[in-house]
């Protein structure tokens, strides 16, 4: 008979049991589910709630059965429905009578919420830590390359010279602001529901903040109907995630832009590559491109858990089992991408003369040039106009700016003197860029200090 079989005359149909029986994913929680009925029992014997002999019967047969999880010795019952009921129904079988009073006080609404926080919080480190990796590979890339120069686009057309550590460091912030949001789902997580119950609390004396003590929570939360009906910190983990992945996404796009024969910035190590099975010349970035691919499922995760939430009313509803497949899977997905993303980083030979061959294309000193004629008087309009004649005339002699003699120069503008040539040099574009957060080498040495200051926080 079902754990709460009393009121039914006949047993579920199979398809239903099949149907609703979340055992098959929620036995990812097996490890916090029995912390926390320790903590729970624990507390129903410390108020007297339960005898204290029971209470100690409970937690024994408790820890035995988590040694049994860890070793992977434990049956999951299907039949049994869920995580929560799976324990009990172990417990009972092996302590006997006390086994039926650890549920005293709670519901499987409460429990399901608290486990659900409990993995959550760990969701957050873990990702967090893994942030910090990555974040740290990223500020070597960049310490090893202030002065590597580049082209730095917008619209994917070159824009300026800037340097390969000032690009690494944009992905730095990124990074860094997805650790603060893992830190922030963090804490929506850390408030404890147990003793919410069902939906309107419980008659016995709880001690709940003695349990949130026990179970290294900050606080507790303040209203039963929400303490079991919230599911925002999932989703803050979720936003989190998908933000992340978005992150991930992006410099995966560009590192398989720079691996391809066009740019040939980078070299991706033949580790995180791999073959074609029909072209024999083929060595494809598909460590970046599946991370790439993943982030969609991170977001369909996102999206999923939001629209479950959308409709429900207070308190609790069934609905909300649909939570966990999402969950598990974005962290999943995440964690796995990272791992995978900060060793690929690592194993990428960057192409320094390429890119930096790369910059002088383009016309990226073409704003310098113009900064050149405001520096000697000319209004910047006028100097944009100039120098958008020299361009076009450099177009049509197929040159660069940096090819013109100084009479051509001057034939445009009598302000072009002998030093034009030496400011408009991809360094020199570069050094002149010498505000916080721009590309000068020392700028960007600041920046990364600071970085490495913020990674330790
Ligand atoms: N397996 C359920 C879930 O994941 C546990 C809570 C069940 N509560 C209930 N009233 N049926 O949401």
């Amino acid at each position: 008979m079902k754990l709460w079989g009393g009121r039914f005359s006949k047993s579920t149909d199979h398809l239903m049991d099949d149907f609703h029986s979340s055992i098959s994913f929620d036995k990812r929680l097996a490890e916090q589910d029995i912390t926390g009925s320790i903590a729970h029992a624990t507390m129903l014997g410390e108020q007297g709630i339960i005898p204290q002999a029971d209470a100690d019967k409970i937690v024994e047969g408790l820890k035995g059965i988590l040694e049994d999880v860890h070793a992977g010795k434990i049956e999951w019952m299907v039949d049994a429905e869920d995580i929560h009921m799976n324990v009990e129904t172990i417990l009972t079988q092996r302590i006997g009578e006390a086994g039926k009073k650890l549920h005293t006080g709670r519901s499987r609404n409460d429990q399901v919420a608290l486990d659900a926080r409990m993995y959550c919080k760990l969701a957050c480190e873990e990702t967090a830590e893994m942030l910090n990796d990555l974040l740290s590979v990223i500020l070597d890339i960049a310490q090893d390359n202030l002065h590597t120069i580049m082209p730095g686009y917008t619209h994917m057309q070159k824009a300026q010279p800037i340097t390969l550590a000032h690009h690494m460091m944009a992905y730095f912030q990124m990074f860094l602001r997805d650790r603060r949001r893992f830190r922030n789902a963090y804490d929506a997580a850390d408030v404890m529901p147990l003793g919410s119950g069902a939906l309107a609390g419980t008659t016995y004396p709880l001690n709940r903040e003695r349990v949130a003590e026990l179970l290294g929570f900050s606080a507790i939360t303040d209203n039963s109907l929400d303490g079991v009906s919230d599911r925002d910190f999932l989703l803050d983990f979720l936003s989190a995630a998908s933000i992340c992945m978005m992150h991930l996404s992006r410099f995966c796009e560009e590192l398989i832009l720079w691996n391809t024969n066009e740019f040939r910035f980078v070299e991706m190590d033949d580790a995180f590559a791999t073959g074609s099975s029909i072209m024999p010349q083929k060595k494809n970035p598909d460590a970046a491109e599946l991370i790439r691919g993943k982030t969609g499922r991170v977001y369909g995760d996102l999206m999923a858990l939001l629209t479950v939430m959308k409709g429900i009313p207070l308190a609790y509803n069934k609905d909300m089992q649909e939570d966990k497949e999402a969950f598990f899977d974005a962290r999943d997905t995440l964690v796995k991408g990272l791992t995978v993303f900060t060793a690929m980083l690592k194993s990428c030979t960057f192409r320094k003369e390429v890119m930096e061959k790369g910059a002088s294309g383009g016309f990226t000193n073409a704003t310098d040039a113009a900064d050149y004629m405001v520096k000697h008087g000319v209004p910047f309009r006028d100097a944009h106009a100039v120098v958008g004649k020299l361009v076009a005339h450099c177009l049509n002699e197929n040159k660069a700016l940096l090819d013109l003699t100084l009479e051509e120069l001057k034939s445009f503008h009598p302000v072009f003197e002998q030093d034009v040539f030496e400011d408009l040099s991809m360094l020199a574009c570069v050094e002149k860029r010498r505000i916080p957060g721009a590309p000068a080498p020392d700028m960007v040495q600041l920046a990364i200090d600071k970085g490495r200051r913020a990674l330790a926080e």
